[in-house]
């Protein structure tokens, strides 16, 4: 064989095999990587496991888990750390006038005794959770830099609240849906999101719950973000609703239902049963008050 030949031979048996495989591999790892890439970035919610590991509740009931509202001021995230609460609410904003920074309060208030980052500072001495409700888009961006400085030190479960999509009766005006995934989603990786509609209740009314459009338009905002979801729902609206929240809930293992209630809304516990009947106990959080949640475990539970 002459050297011609035995370069044709090399190429034919080991360059061109190798180049063909080397092309195999990559097409293959191109058409596998995105899939997989995003099947293990997504992530189901930890809050759960990590109260368990914690001791402080007994089963993977999400019933078990007890909220504390408002603590925007100094002496209310005080009382709330000593309180045997699982997860503190607050609301985030920011302060109307200079140093304009996030601070905790609820609108119509512009001002706080407390800014987040001294919040954060007395809550990474707990092993609380935490949820930071905002009614913004401008306090979000900020509020992300100064939660990713001191979330390192944070041992509890982050959650993340905003109104994204008009609800039943809701007439405040949500924050735009990608604006705010895009302020928040960079900065807390594997935080839960709690991505809600506005809502709005009126007594001796016929209350609409909530559609098919609200919860399929929620699930085309949520299906592409890796980070666990739960949608906070009012309780009042929920009667008419199962089909679609079951239907919703189907659609992820990432996502789960908060259950509030506003504080002058009538509730028929009963109403409740099918969610705590037939979804699964660990998917369901009610952020309602201690006598609401005792009505509701003393009802029959077929299920058990
Ligand atoms: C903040 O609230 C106070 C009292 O409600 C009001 O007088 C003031 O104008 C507000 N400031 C801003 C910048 O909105
Ligand atoms: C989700 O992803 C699809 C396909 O990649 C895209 O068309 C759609 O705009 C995305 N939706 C949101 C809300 O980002
Ligand atoms: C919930 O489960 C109960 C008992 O398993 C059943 O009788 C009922 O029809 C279910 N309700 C709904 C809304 O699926």
């Amino acid at each position: 064989m002459g050297l011609k030949g035995r370069v044709f031979t090399f190429y034919r048996f080991c360059v061109i095999p190798a180049l063909f495989i080397a092309g195999v591999t990559v097409c293959l790892s191109w058409y596998r990587t995105p899939d997989e890439l995003v099947s293990k970035a997504a992530m189901d919610d930890r809050t759960l496991d990590y109260f368990l590991e914690k001791g402080q509740i007994q089963d993977r009931d999400a019933v078990a888990v007890k909220w504390y509202h408002a603590a925007n001021s100094k002496s209310k995230i005080k009382e709330a750390l000593q309180s045997p609460v699982h997860m503190i609410e607050a609301d985030v904003l920011l302060r109307g006038h200079h140093p304009i920074e996030p601070i905790m309060a609820h609108p119509p208030q512009n001002d706080s005794d407390v800014s987040l980052e001294e919040w954060l500072k007395e809550v990474v001495m707990s092993k609380k959770g935490i949820k930071l409700d905002f009614k913004s888009l401008q306090a979000v961006a900020p509020s992300m830099t100064v939660l990713e400085r001191i979330r390192p030190q944070l041992q509890g479960p982050v959650w993340i609240n905003a109104d994204i999509l008009p609800g039943p009766g809701g007439q405040a005006v949500p924050l735009d849906p990608l604006d705010f995934l895009n302020a928040v989603s960079a900065s807390v990786q594997g935080e839960v999101l709690s991505l809600g509609w506005t809502t709005g209740w009126t007594l001796n009314a016929e209350n609409q719950g909530y559609t098919w459009e609200m919860v399929q338009q929620m699930h085309d905002i949520c299906k592409n973000i890796t980070h666990p979801v739960t949608f906070p729902v009012r309780a009042a609206l929920l009667p008419s609703s199962f089909p679609q929240m079951n239907w919703l809930l189907e659609q992820s293992s990432r996502y789960s239902l908060t259950v509030w209630t506003g504080l002058h809304d009538t509730l028929v516990m009963e109403d409740l049963l099918p969610y705590r009947q037939n979804i699964s106990k660990s998917r369901v959080y009610y952020d309602l008050s201690e006598s609401q949640i005792v009505r509701l475990m003393a009802l029959p539970d077929k299920s058990h």
